[in-house]
């Protein structure tokens, strides 16, 4: 008796502890747009009912589904606006095949994020119905099957894209001119596709302090834009490309944010000694060239850089010795005109 008594009095308690929490801090349950659920219903369809959208039933609001998102810090919540979804994951899953559902998606028309990662069965080019998602700020289609090119739109119409990222695909074509114009883009990967034709003037010229970009692995032509000169990069991989010309534009003391340089694999043509390496500047891969000129001295004082990889060009002159070059091994230095000095043969 004393027990329950006890017992009682704990779960009294308890439940005064639960409401005065309740109270305090109510938590509010995103629920779900009815519009956005049936639009989410419909891409469920569309991928036939893959065991991904298991979880998306009538019993559970929609804003719990999986891959679904209706708020979070990531992304600007507007309690007046109801439950809207304003992202949609669909990550790491083979059994999710089919062209991308470009109607149904258009309809979550507060879509801050859209992510296909990982996900081979998706086929297809990027829907043209997607234009007029223009809140989206993070849109990444990468390891599918997409095809097609890439459309204006996206740099057109995304008036706040901050990331894009659709790398690992078979998209073939140009690199649309209007990437350059979303104000906030400072983030792009478009790596491992078939992309050909140069790369645009003013990609990035917007970005502000810190810019990424990641065209390795396509068939990209003519030569590095001079305007890259102004955009304040951190990290820069041109790698396996067709590029020509100039690529010193890319450095310089100024470019106080630059950490990594991979330029592997073009056809670049310019004089290495007189370049001014950025103090900080961790990887640096020039191989596979047609890079003249001596490596700048300056390059022992670089404390932070783990990668020189200049081989495979054409130049000439002393190794610089001394600081951190004895971390770099012949392989970094070989076939070139005339570099000499450890770990080379001497010079004569
Ligand atoms: C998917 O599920 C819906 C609702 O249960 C059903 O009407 C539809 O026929 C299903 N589609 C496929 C391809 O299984
Ligand atoms: C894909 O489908 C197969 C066969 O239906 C199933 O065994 C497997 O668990 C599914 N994979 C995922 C990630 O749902
Ligand atoms: C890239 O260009 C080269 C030379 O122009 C060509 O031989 C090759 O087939 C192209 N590769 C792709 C994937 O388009
Ligand atoms: C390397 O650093 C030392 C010490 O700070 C400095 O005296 C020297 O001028 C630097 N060399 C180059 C090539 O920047
Ligand atoms: C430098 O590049 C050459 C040629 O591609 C390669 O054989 C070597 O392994 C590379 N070394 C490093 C440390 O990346």
């Amino acid at each position: 008796m004393v027990r329950a008594i006890g017992l009682l009095l704990l779960l009294a308690h308890a439940l005064v502890l639960v409401i005065s929490i309740e109270a305090a801090a109510p938590v509010r349950r995103p629920r779900c747009d009815a519009g956005d659920r049936a639009a989410l219903l419909a891409v469920k369809a569309a991928f036939n009912n893959a065991s991904y959208f298991q979880s998306w039933t009538p019993d559970i609001a929609c804003c719990h589904w999986y891959g679904v998102d209706c708020g979070g810090d990531d992304y600007d919540y507007d309690p007046t606006d109801g439950d809207r979804v304003l992202s949609l994951a669909i990550i790491r899953d083979d059994n999710v095949t089919g062209a991308i559902p470009g109607d149904a998606i258009a309809r979550l028309t507060r879509l801050q994020g859209l992510t296909f990662f990982k996900v081979p069965g998706v086929t297809g080019p990027i829907p043209a119905a997607l234009a007029t998602l223009t809140a989206l700020r993070e849109l990444t289609i990468s390891r599918t099957a997409l095809s097609g090119s890439i459309p204006s739109f996206i740099g057109d119409k995304f008036t706040a894209l901050q990331s894009l990222d659709l790398s690992f695909n078979s998209l073939i074509g140009a690199i649309p001119a209007s990437l350059a114009k979303p104000p906030k883009l400072n983030s792009i990967d478009l790596s491992r596709n078939q992309l050909t034709g140069s790369i645009p003037r003013l990609l990035l010229s917007k970005a502000g302090q810190q810019a990424f970009l990641t065209l390795s692995h396509n068939n990209l032509s003519g030569s590095i834009p001079a305007a890259f000169g102004a955009v304040n990069f951190v990290q820069i991989d041109l790698s396996r490309n067709q590029l020509t010309g100039d690529a010193s534009m890319l450095f310089g003391s100024g470019k106080k944010e630059l950490g990594s340089v991979y330029l592997s694999r073009n056809a670049l043509s310019f004089d290495m000694s007189e370049l001014r390496l950025p103090e900080q500047l961790s990887f640096l891969d020039v191989s596979h060239n047609a890079i003249r000129g001596g490596i700048p001295a300056q390059v022992a004082n670089l404390s932070n850089l783990q990668l020189l990889n200049v081989s495979y060009n054409r130049m000439c002159g002393e190794i610089p010795a001394g600081g951190n070059m004895a971390r770099f091994d012949a392989y970094c230095f070989q076939h070139n005109k005339c570099l000499c000095g450890a770990p080379l043969a001497a010079c004569h």
